[in-house]
């Protein structure tokens, strides 16, 4: 019988010689492998292993730095295990990674600066763990990031400028930090790839930036719920043809001049003012929600002209006036129910 960590042994041969990307988890047994061995296979034989991932393996205890040896990582997962304590700075020789992913783990203390130095970065998640502090400014220089995913932590502080640098982001998700404050960068709606922006429930304030529909093709999820958002923004200064799209009294083109918006997520925030039709423009909405802020004056009828619409949340706000009855009939979920409204008849 192969004791686990001989088996380990073979399973760090095959995975030098056969994978570039794979998961040894189907191979060994997890429990029983501790990380040292891990560490020491690979590297005092010299391997070239690029790839490594532990993803559930119920590791605990710090991560070991030796993992810092394995410089011709690209792919490091370590997700969803008990590591503690901080990233180890030896990780920062790891130059050539560009997933590396430590999500879900029990992992503190402040975001190491030095994952700046770690250019070829495409995929970072730290999602899921304890990390404070605020999000470090040298995040600007991995900027063949794809994915940024440091939700769920308790993050602090402002979003940095740099954050704009990130010309090739397409997801960025940092919602359930709590403490995450100011305004939104501007430069977050520079970022023309970017997809998905996920910012809900923070402490970020101020008003939305009146540039941050012009750039941003192919946004297509924009989730700002659960901040102190406030302002309802000067609509006539915008000037929409009817191929730019501006939805309610979002400020220019959220849409950016598409129709790719599906889901619009606005809910308890400070918001004011009126809903304007122009919403209506984003014609692959499937969810709004608004519910929880200080909206006023009628529900827009035009809604019922979005067919792709499931979902709309309203409640908790200050309509008036009634809820337009083809609305009802089309929209399949309406949660109307704490509507502070002049009872709007259904
Ligand atoms: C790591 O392995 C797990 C399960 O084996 C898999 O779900 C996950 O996608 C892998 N992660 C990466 C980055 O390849
Ligand atoms: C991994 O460890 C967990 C928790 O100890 C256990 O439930 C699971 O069966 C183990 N998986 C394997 C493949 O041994
Ligand atoms: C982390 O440790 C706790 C307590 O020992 C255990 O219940 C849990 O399954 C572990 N989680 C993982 C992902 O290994
Ligand atoms: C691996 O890393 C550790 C700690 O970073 C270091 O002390 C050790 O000399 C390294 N081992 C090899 C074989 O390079
Ligand atoms: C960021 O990149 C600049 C220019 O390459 C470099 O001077 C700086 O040291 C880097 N900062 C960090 C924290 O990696
Ligand atoms: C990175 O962002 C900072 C702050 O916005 C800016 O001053 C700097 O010019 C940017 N660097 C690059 C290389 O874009
Ligand atoms: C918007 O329209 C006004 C007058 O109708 C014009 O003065 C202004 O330049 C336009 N702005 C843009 C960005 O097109
Ligand atoms: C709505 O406005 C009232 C009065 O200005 C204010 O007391 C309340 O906090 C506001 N609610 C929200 C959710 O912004
Ligand atoms: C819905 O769309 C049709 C066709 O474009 C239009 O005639 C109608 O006025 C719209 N209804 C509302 C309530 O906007
Ligand atoms: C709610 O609407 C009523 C009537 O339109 C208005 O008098 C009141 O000031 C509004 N309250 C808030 C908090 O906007």
């Amino acid at each position: 019988m192969l004791k686990p960590c001989c088996l380990f042994i073979l399973v760090a041969v095959l995975l030098s010689r056969i994978c570039t990307i794979c998961s040894v988890k189907t191979l060994v047994s997890n429990a029983t492998i501790d990380q040292d061995a891990l560490e020491s296979v690979a590297v005092r034989n010299g391997r070239r292993v690029t790839a490594l991932n532990v993803s559930g393996f119920g590791f605990g205890g710090p991560i070991v730095p030796n993992l810092g040896n394995l410089t011709s990582l690209e792919l490091l997962a370590l997700t969803n295990n008990n590591f503690t304590g901080s990233i180890p700075q030896e990780l920062s020789n790891l130059r050539r990674l560009s997933v590396f992913e430590a999500g879900y783990n029990l992992l503190s203390g402040k975001m190491p600066s030095w994952l700046g130095t770690l250019t070829e970065l495409e995929y970072l998640r730290l999602n899921g763990n304890a990390f404070s502090g605020s999000i470090p400014r040298s995040i600007g220089n991995n900027t063949k990031l794809v994915l940024l995913n440091l939700a769920y932590n308790s993050l602090g502080g402002v979003i940095p400028l740099e954050i704009a640098n990130l010309s090739s982001l397409e997801m960025l998700d940092l919602k359930y930090n709590g403490q995450i404050v100011d305004s939104i960068p501007d430069g977050i709606f520079d970022l023309s790839r970017i997809e998905a922006i996920d910012l809900t429930g923070n402490s970020l304030s101020g008003e939305l930036p009146s540039t941050m529909c012009d750039n941003v093709p192919r946004l297509s999820g924009l989730y700002l719920s659960a901040n102190l958002l406030s302002g309802s923004i000067p609509f006539d200064i915008h000037n929409c043809s009817t191929s730019v799209i501006c939805p309610w009294d979002l400020p220019l083109t959220l849409c950016g001049g598409t129709t790719k918006l599906e889901q619009l997520f606005l809910g308890t925030n400070q918001l004011t003012g009126r809903v304007l039709d122009r919403i209506c423009n984003c014609r692959s909405l499937s969810v709004i929600s608004l519910r929880y802020n200080n909206f006023t004056d009628n529900i827009p009828k035009c809604l019922a002209n979005l067919t792709a619409l499931n979902y709309l949340y309203l409640g908790k706000n200050n309509f008036t006036g009634e809820l337009p009855a083809e609305l009802v009939r089309r929209v399949c979920r309406i949660y109307v129910s704490l509507i502070v409204a002049r009872s709007p008849r259904v």
